[in-house]
């Protein structure tokens, strides 16, 4: 896991997104969750996808939700602000989780988001605790998914209901590297969809909602071009939190789409017990 740590760690993170703004003309004082945007929703489709995972998740401001890598926080905070919530963000990088509370603090938000540096794998929360889960992107970099799933449903609550946004593999292997997840296949692990639904299910969640995304993502990434030179990086852009090469990350991407070996899966699911409240 440390290679997969380490990819994440990038140095003076909130300072170079403080100087982004600062040469985009923004006053600190009033900055958005739309002028964050290029740089903390770090999954694909960004923050219509967030836009659209919110109106599914049937989250309401009573409860409590645990947002499993949540990178900088960029989605954790949209999900608070539009839903009202409580939501706790934990991701494997302490890089991104200092710059995710700098940056909610920024936003005056931290009396409803708050965020721990750990492992999804290993999470510091009791049985039973939140009302939801939240998790966009993510399991790309987790080998043992039945393991990550099961921990994921021991934290939430009976009859609360989990929201993945997830890439998966696709009929065809292997995948072309680097991509915005993983520089090389040391730090992918790609199912099939069908059997990461299987996986969830052998975890214990009821699935309600499954929606297939590819095409939504085959288009998104259809303009990109294969970068020629050093291509030109825009002010704030998710280059600053994996490298430069993401021209090259965001082609290959497009190519594994493009050519069945990457997925796009959204789906809602539920721990059985209690109220159950599942769309779909
Ligand atoms: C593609 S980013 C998505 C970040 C965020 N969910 C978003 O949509 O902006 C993947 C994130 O998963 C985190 N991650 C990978 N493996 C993890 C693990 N085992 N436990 C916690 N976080 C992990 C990474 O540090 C990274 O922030």
């Amino acid at each position: 896991m440390k290679h997969i740590h380490s990819y994440y760690s990038p140095n003076d993170l909130y300072n170079k997104i403080i100087d982004g703004l600062n040469r985009l003309g923004k006053d600190l004082s009033k900055v958005t969750l739309d002028d964050l945007q290029p740089v903390d929703e770090f999954h694909i489709r960004g923050d219509t996808a967030t836009k659209e995972l919110i109106k599914l998740s049937g989250f309401t401001p009573d409860m409590h939700i645990l947002d499993v890598g949540c990178g900088i926080g960029g989605s954790t905070r949209r999900l608070s602000h539009e839903t009202g919530c409580r939501v706790t963000g934990i991701d494997l990088s302490d890089e991104y989780i200092d710059t995710a509370q700098r940056l909610t603090k920024l936003l005056n938000m931290q009396e409803k988001v708050d965020f721990h540096a750990a492992s999804a794998l290993e999470l510091p929360f009791d049985d039973d605790f939140f009302d939801g889960i939240w998790s966009l992107q993510m399991n790309m970099n987790v080998e043992d998914k039945l393991a990550w799933l099961k921990e994921t449903r021991r934290v939430l609550k009976p009859g609360g209901t989990a929201v993945l946004y997830e890439v998966c593999g696709n009929k065809n292997t292997p995948l072309y590297f680097p991509v915005p997840w993983a520089q090389d296949s040391s730090m992918s692990f790609l199912i099939p969809p069908e059997s990461f639904r299987e996986v969830m299910i052998a975890a214990g969640f009821e699935i309600g909602v499954w929606n297939d995304k590819t095409d939504l993502a085959q288009k998104a990434f259809a303009k990109v071009q294969e970068p020629v030179g050093k291509p030109e990086l825009p002010v704030l852009g998710v280059y600053l939190l994996v490298g430069d090469d993401i021209s090259t990350k965001a082609y290959n991407l497009r190519r594994n789409l493009e050519e069945e070996r990457v997925s796009l899966i959204e789906t809602v699911a539920a721990k059985p017990g209690g109220k159950q409240a599942l769309p779909g």
